[in-house]
């Protein structure tokens, strides 16, 4: 059976387990919900065969270079990964948005995302990091969506017909992303056989119901199933 697990470690950091481990968006040492879930940064140093990033914020990158140090791949796009090659990064892959590839055997596709991308210095001032991005990755033949930090726009119902992902990661938080009627929406856009949310309850800014989302979704009629993935919690991906 072609599968993989995937594991919440809070915010929007996932881990992807299969034939390879890979790990979107490493938030772990000030992510409250991977602190309370007791995930550390150590128990994944020697897991990860591969670390995308969507964008530049810090609560997507904070630890890219524990990572990149190590000389573990690390994928994003090409700003992104200027960055953190000159940081110390020693084995970055600079891409952009647009079609498929692969690295480590692990074939992917950066997407669209309305958001910004950067990192802020301690005087305040941006660090300009690029366009802001989403991602579909194919392991084991299962198609996961994380959409990244995002308002909902109309070219999803191209993401999904072109890639028809079996999982979407997308956020419910609002303030900085969709909130769940958007979330809702891009569901319905998207057509994912199963949609997660993330990108809530983090901090009190991004407190949301989930299950509000679930029932949203329900009562709008769509396929898709709403799955509630707790930080630590792992769940199993079957491909189509
Ligand atoms: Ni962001
Ligand atoms: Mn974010």
């Amino acid at each position: 059976m072609r599968k993989v697990d995937l594991t919440f470690i809070g915010h929007a950091t996932w881990l992807i387990q299969g034939s390879k481990n890979v790990l979107i968006d490493p938030f772990i040492t000030s992510n409250p919900q991977a602190q309370e879930a007791g995930i550390t940064l150590e128990s994944l140093l020697d897991k990860v065969d591969l670390v995308v990033i969507t964008h530049g914020h810090f609560d997507h990158i904070e630890n890219a270079l524990d990572f990149g140090k190590l000389g573990i791949p690390v994928v994003g796009l090409f700003e992104v990964a200027q960055y953190l090659s000159a940081q110390g990064a020693k084995n970055t892959v600079g891409c952009n948005i647009g079609g498929w590839f692969e690295v480590e055997g692990v074939k992917m596709v950066f997407t669209p995302a309305v958001h910004s991308s950067s990192l802020i210095k301690d005087n305040g001032e941006p660090i300009y990091l690029g366009n802001p991005a989403g991602v579909v990755i194919e392991l084991d033949g299962v198609r996961v969506y994380h959409t990244g930090d995002t308002a909902l726009f109309g070219d999803m119902k191209l993401i999904g017909e072109l890639y028809k992902p079996d999982v979407m990661l997308t956020p419910i938080g609002s303030l900085f992303t969709m909130g769940i009627p958007e979330a809702v929406k891009a569901v319905e856009l998207v057509k994912p056989k199963i949609a997660i949310p993330m990108h809530y309850n983090t901090w009190p800014p991004i407190a949301q119901n989930p299950e509000e989302f679930k029932e949203a979704v329900k009562a709008a009629g769509l396929p898709t199933e709403v799955v509630i993935v707790k930080p630590g919690q792992t769940v199993e991906i079957v491909a189509s």
